[in-house]
């Protein structure tokens, strides 16, 4: 079968973000235990009790933001558990992710602020953490900031100081609250405007002291339109803000830079699933394009263009295998991959209103990235969508618009165009990336960039020869590795190919 893509050069979206390749890790299953904190465990190469063979292949992402601690068990969680001596830290219980195991894992707070913050600084990776709203106060989050990014003489800042980091961490992500329509406290949406314009107020007093704008703040948001609205339209409880009134503050929209909405997706089981299953999974993954669209429109009725961002803050597919009892494992394949690139192209479309995105979640949970067991790490698929993807980091989105067959899914909102793809351009590189999510054919593609100054220097393909349902494992890893594809370069701004089943294909065209 035959596709068209163009790429409009002279049509801008907008600047990709960095952060739209951001990553979540949260205290469930084997995400920070196991993955990626093993403390004294010397089965594998450790650097303060981090595991460097997760660290090591993390670093080939060059992570640009990690949010952290959940999730639900935010909002259960008190950070002052976790930090001081190791063997002083008390044993609690968390409510989320522990139901239904016999062996209710409890959280030993091995793992807390420092070893987070180290961990950034291993990856070197900007920190995104999210408070606790749910159960408790805008005292406790104000105390964290304190100890995280205070650089005077109080006893908080001096407690990070006993605890090895002489000078401030400078955290600048700050989410108010997780999903606080549900395990967040169960807040109607009104409630949460009341409880966000007060945890908000004290973190912009915080900023205000330290007499710097460095800390953004994140509100989460719902997927339906009707929630958002009434959490906005409450957000200025009933006062008239504006430069001068009510005590001189502005308008609690100040008080948000970016506003958060989450969506997970499944079709059929994580390997065993349908031929309609497997297209139908794509239409459910594009519901994420109508949640940007969505919020965007919600978001444009309060502030002026551009002045709060959109974080995907947890996306990504969730099988009914991950369940709560197995900490939310899943095997992740080739399919799954696929609809990954499918969401990066997504949102790249929205550039212009996508401030950042966090698959979910790093290790061993959910989508996960790479994959542990007692001695071992390895990528698994999405690690190298991931991967193929980072060209775009840093550039210029462009209008892609992509010729080809629309399979129409039953009972689905969305058809699913058989290939998808984005374009960006910067400093003379222009980076394209198509998926063909064909299983069963090949696609006889051709690119077409518009420009004849442009001539094509790497090609390169994700998943050639690899089967839909193929999951990576600690023996198959490094089939999924990507590598060369035979292009013919037109010489006039189009480049054909054909894209092998089910496959990623990466273009880097230079002037
Ligand atoms: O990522 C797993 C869970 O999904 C998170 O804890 C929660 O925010 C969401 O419901």
């Amino acid at each position: 079968m035959q596709s068209e893509v163009r790429v409009s050069s002279h049509e801008p979206i907008d600047y990709i973000s960095k952060n739209i390749y951001g990553h979540f890790a949260e205290h469930l299953g084997r995400c920070i235990y196991g993955g990626l904190w093993v403390g004294d465990d010397d089965r594998v190469e450790t650097e303060d009790g981090l595991r460097m063979d997760t660290v090591s292949l993390l670093r080939g992402l060059n992570m640009p933001v990690l949010r952290w601690p959940g999730g639900c068990f935010a909002d259960d969680y008190h950070w002052e558990d976790g930090i001081g001596p190791r063997d002083e830290r008390p044993r609690r219980r968390n409510l989320w992710w522990t139901q239904g195991r016999e062996n209710v894992p409890e959280e030993s707070n091995e793992f807390g602020t420092d070893e987070f913050l180290r961990l950034c600084q291993l990856l070197d990776t900007d920190p995104y953490i999210a408070v606790n709203v749910g159960s408790s106060t805008p005292q406790e989050a104000l105390d964290w900031i304190e100890y995280c990014n205070y650089g005077g003489d109080t006893e908080l800042a001096d407690r990070r100081r006993e605890n090895g980091q002489e000078e401030p961490y400078g955290v600048k992500y700050w989410g108010i609250g997780n999903e606080n329509w549900g395990c967040g406290g169960r807040f109607a949406p009104d409630e949460y405007a009341d409880e966000y314009r007060r945890f908000a107020n004290y973190f912009n007093g915080f900023d205000k002291l330290m007499n710097e704008e460095s800390t953004e703040f994140i509100a989460c948001g719902h997927l339906t339109d009707d929630w958002n609205e009434v959490f906005f339209d409450s957000l200025n409880g009933g006062m008239e803000y504006g430069p001068g009134s009510f005590l001189g503050m502005g308008s609690p929209f100040n008080l948000m830079d970016h506003f958060s909405v989450h969506r997970y997706y499944q079709a059929g089981g994580d390997t065993d699933f349908t031929d309609e299953q497997y297209y139908k999974i794509f239409a459910r993954a594009q519901k994420v394009g109508g949640d940007i669209d969505r919020a965007a429109e919600t978001i444009s009725q309060y502030v002026p263009e551009g002045e709060i961002g959109i974080i995907v803050d947890e996306w990504g597919v969730w099988h009914p295998e991950a369940r709560s009892d197995n900490g939310l494992e899943q095997e992740n394949t080739v399919r799954d991959a696929l609809t990954t690139a499918g969401v990066l192209d997504l949102i790249h479309a929205r550039a212009d209103v996508v401030s950042m995105a966090n698959i979910a979640q790093l290790v061993n949970v959910l989508q996960c990235l790479v994959q542990t067991d007692e001695e071992a790490a390895w990528r698994t698929p999405t690690y190298h969508v991931f991967d193929l993807y980072e060209n775009h980091i840093g550039q210029t989105a462009l209008e892609t618009s992509v010729d080809t067959e629309n399979r129409t899914i039953e009972g689905e909102d969305h058809d699913v165009p058989m290939v998808s793809a984005s374009a960006s351009e910067g400093d003379g590189e222009l980076f394209v990336t198509a998926s063909n999510r064909r299983h069963d054919e090949p696609e006889s593609l051709t690119v077409d960039v518009g420009s004849s100054s442009y001539s094509v220097s790497t090609a390169t393909v994700l998943f050639e020869g690899n089967d839909i349902r193929e999951y990576s494992t600690k023996e198959n890893a490094e089939s999924f590795e990507a590598s060369p594809l035979d292009v013919t370069d037109e010489g006039d701004g189009t480049v054909t190919f054909d894209a092998p089943p089910a496959s990623v294909v990466g273009l880097t065209l230079t002037e």
